[in-house]
């Protein structure tokens, strides 16, 4: 059983040199990405070959109809390589989404050496009970394909699971980043950054910072690290597992996820996320009297609905946003619940160092905010004084939440 149904599957051929080449392959499905997040616009899984003597395949693909299979095997033919004759096998990280179909590949390919760190090892005997045929690699450990092929592996633990590690070809300057610098999105029969038009490629600026938001933002310390480690390399193009591969434009992609990482370690952009929920449209009114403080001080925000919008796209705003503002209603005297999932996510995923204001309506004795302080209490959070009325916001309600929405773009825009 896949971990998510594939709906729709492409796959093509690519090279990036003439020993280098790229399978991507889109998968369009309506399951969720982990389980948990959304893929409207696809995504691709990254499949890369390298040529010397011997042959060498780069992370997988996940569990998929059998037809995948066959589809891959064709797209190395087509390039001369057999795929039962396959020398190696590199994972460079051991999630289902580019391990899912291993058994099969062992079955397939009994000769190829399987090749991880030592934690991927232990991953590939317990999720795939494989035993024989498995290499495990140190930090800066090389692997000789012959013809000037050299390939160096480098640990990168927790981008975004311990027994992750980069495979680095010093001939051609080239990454294999796995999940890093990935996006969400699928490529629709384009791979380089060189051929996408400039809103394609703000479309996957926005998927890419999706991505890391929702699978990466806990590690950002990590990421941190990881690319200081990787500096002294001359990268001339990354080839991610999920996404387009970066040849034009490597410094763009380093850069964006030093900032997503900053991100992760509490700085945001001089921006607002308002996150709500109105049960019968008070807090709403009480929302848009802030909101009216914060166009006045003319500081970008943006507005999403629970549980209407889905949890992805919220954790992205608040992740790259400085402010934050969690507008709800007292329910059943505790927090209006959809907002108690997403506070839960926020602190699953470490958001830390947002300037937070809290507000809300409720009908008898009110209950969210006790709630809602000790659910934030651990946060990082610079939390404003609250603001709470009963009922419909009266008139001196609407001017409390206005001064308070000009004084929290203020924050933002000073800080
Ligand atoms: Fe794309 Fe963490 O696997």
């Amino acid at each position: 059983m896949p971990f998510f149904e594939i709906q729709v599957l492409v796959m093509n051929m690519y090279a990036l040199s003439d020993a280098l080449f790229c399978i991507p392959v889109d998968v369009h499905t309506a399951d969720l990405f982990e389980g948990i997040w959304t893929i409207p616009n696809g995504v691709s899984l990254n499949t890369y070959l390298v040529k010397g003597e011997k042959t060498a395949l780069i992370d997988l693909i996940q569990d998929h109809p059998p037809a995948a299979s066959e589809q891959v095997q064709a797209a190395l033919k087509s390039v001369g390589v057999d795929f039962a004759a396959l020398d190696y096998l590199i994972l460079n990280h051991l999630e289902p989404d580019h391990t899912g179909w291993l058994r099969e590949f062992r079955e397939k390919n009994p000769r190829a050496e399987i090749i991880a760190t030592q934690k991927g090892v232990n991953v590939i005997k317990s999720f795939y009970t494989i035993d024989t045929g498995l290499r495990a690699v140190k930090d800066g450990e090389t692997l000789d394909l012959g013809n000037g092929k050299m390939l160096t592996f480098f640990e990168v633990p927790n981008i975004h699971w311990p027994e992750t590690m980069v495979t680095w070809d010093a001939s051609s300057g080239t990454l294999f980043s796995c999940d890093a610098f990935g996006s969400f999105g699928a490529l629709n029969g384009r791979l380089f950054d060189d051929e996408f038009s400039e809103t394609e490629l703000l479309f996957f600026e926005k998927e890419t910072l999706r991505y890391y938001a929702n699978i990466v933002a806990s590690f950002s310390s990590f990421v941190e690290k990881g690319i200081q480690k990787l500096s002294a390399l001359n990268i001339a193009c990354i080839c991610p597992s999920h996404g387009i591969v970066w040849r034009k434009n490597v410094k763009t992609i380093l850069d964006r996820y030093l900032r997503y990482a900053s991100y992760g370690k509490g700085q945001g952009e001089k921006e607002i996320a308002l996150v709500w929920g109105s049960m019968y449209g008070n807090t709403k009114k009480g929302l848009d009297a802030l909101i009216k403080g914060i166009e006045a001080e003319g500081v970008p925000y943006s507005t999403h609905r629970v549980p209407d919008d889905d949890i992805s796209y919220i954790l992205t705003s608040v992740f790259k946003s400085a402010g934050l503002v969690l507008a709800m209603p007292t329910y059943e005297y505790a927090m209006f619940p959809p907002m108690a999932y997403a506070i839960d996510i926020f602190r699953r995923k470490h958001i830390q160092g947002k300037t937070v204001l809290r507000i809300g309506s409720w009908g008898w004795s009110g209950g969210a905010q006790k709630e809602y302080d000790a659910a934030v209490a651990q946060f990082k959070w610079n939390n404003l004084e609250p603001f709470e009325w009963t009922g419909v916001p009266a008139p001196q309600d609407l001017a409390v939440l206005e001064d308070r929405g000009r004084s929290l773009a203020r924050i933002v825009k000073e800080g």
